[in-house]
């Protein structure tokens, strides 16, 4: 497609979705930056306007309906918004904890997305983007809330990927591995599991693991340069990577039979019994 039009970011305040509205406006894209507060976009908006691009800021909480209002013209939708919350072992997580993430991460994407639809259309087609996650691909303990809710998002782009596509709209999935954000920041810190003694072990394997990725992170504005490729790429398969390691992933699942990859990783995750 040609990068003209109306594209809206959601979460655009900082992280991957800050980066993908800068890069959109770069391209040539007429971006709205959406963020639950507008006055974190101030920097965004001086970057933007240094670089000639037309980007502009604009209030949208994706729990909140009352907040989502899309623009006429609408060409290109990135649902990046997404929360991530304490990952605990699967008896311990209340189900509010569930809740609150399914809210963000689904429920909300799912009203976005929904009033997105037939301004796409009135358009005459555009590109729904949907931000999951490689943690789909690594079915790493103690991640299930937040893995289940970007499975769920993935499920909804297949179906909305065949639904859609009479209507030139065209549905990609970005599966991003470690991107340099807050949100991979704060994984870095010791899991909340290791103070649940029967799971220390397997939460201490997992803690080595997440540190051992340090020199596998992607800058943001990389993954973001790759994710408005895929945007803009007739051609661009409906899941794509963003980064060396979301990439490799992405790959390891599509070689592996379900078998296969819960055999790894019961290898990397669950010490040999005696
Ligand atoms: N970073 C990674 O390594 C990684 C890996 C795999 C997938 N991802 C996915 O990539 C996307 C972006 O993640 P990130 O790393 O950039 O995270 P981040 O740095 O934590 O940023 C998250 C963004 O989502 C916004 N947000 C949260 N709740 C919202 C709501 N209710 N309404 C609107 N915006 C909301 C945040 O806004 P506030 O500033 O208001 O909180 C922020 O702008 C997410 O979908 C995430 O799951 C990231």
């Amino acid at each position: 497609m040609e990068a003209t039009g109306i594209a809206v970011v959601t979460g655009a305040s900082r992280g991957i979705g800050r980066a993908v509205a800068f890069e959109l406006a770069a391209r040539g894209f007429d971006t709205v930056a959406t963020m639950r507060d507008p006055g974190d976009g101030a920097e965004l908006l001086d970057e933007a306007e240094r670089a000639k691009a037309t980007l502009r800021v604009a209030a949208l909480d994706v729990t909140r309906p009352e907040t989502i209002d899309l623009p006429e013209g609408l060409r290109v939708l990135v649902n990046n918004a997404a929360v991530e919350k304490p990952h605990l072992p699967f008896e311990e997580t209340p189900i509010g904890l569930w809740r609150e993430m399914f809210e963000a991460n689904v429920f909300g994407l799912i009203e976005v997305t929904r009033r997105a639809i037939p301004l796409l259309r009135a358009g005459g087609g555009g590109v729904l983007c949907n931000i999951t996650s490689s943690s789909m691909f690594a079915p790493v303990p103690f991640y299930a809330a937040y893995r289940a809710g970007k499975a769920a998002v993935s499920a909804i782009g297949e179906s909305l990927r065949t639904e859609l596509a009479p209507f030139g709209i065209r549905v990609v999935e970005i599966v991003p591995g470690p991107i340099d954000t807050d949100m991979l920041r704060s994984s870095a810190e010791p899991p909340d599991a290791l103070r649940y003694e029967p799971y220390r072990p397997m939460a201490e394997r997992t803690h080595e693991g997440r540190l051992g990725i340090a020199d596998m992170i992607t800058p943001a504005s990389e993954a973001a340069a790759a994710i408005v490729d895929a945007i803009l790429d007739d051609d661009a398969p409906l899941r794509s990577g963003c980064d060396p390691l979301g990439r490799g992933l992405l790959d390891a699942w599509r070689g592996a039979s379900d078998e296969e990859m819960m055999r790894n990783m019961l290898g990397t995750w669950v010490e040999p019994q005696p």
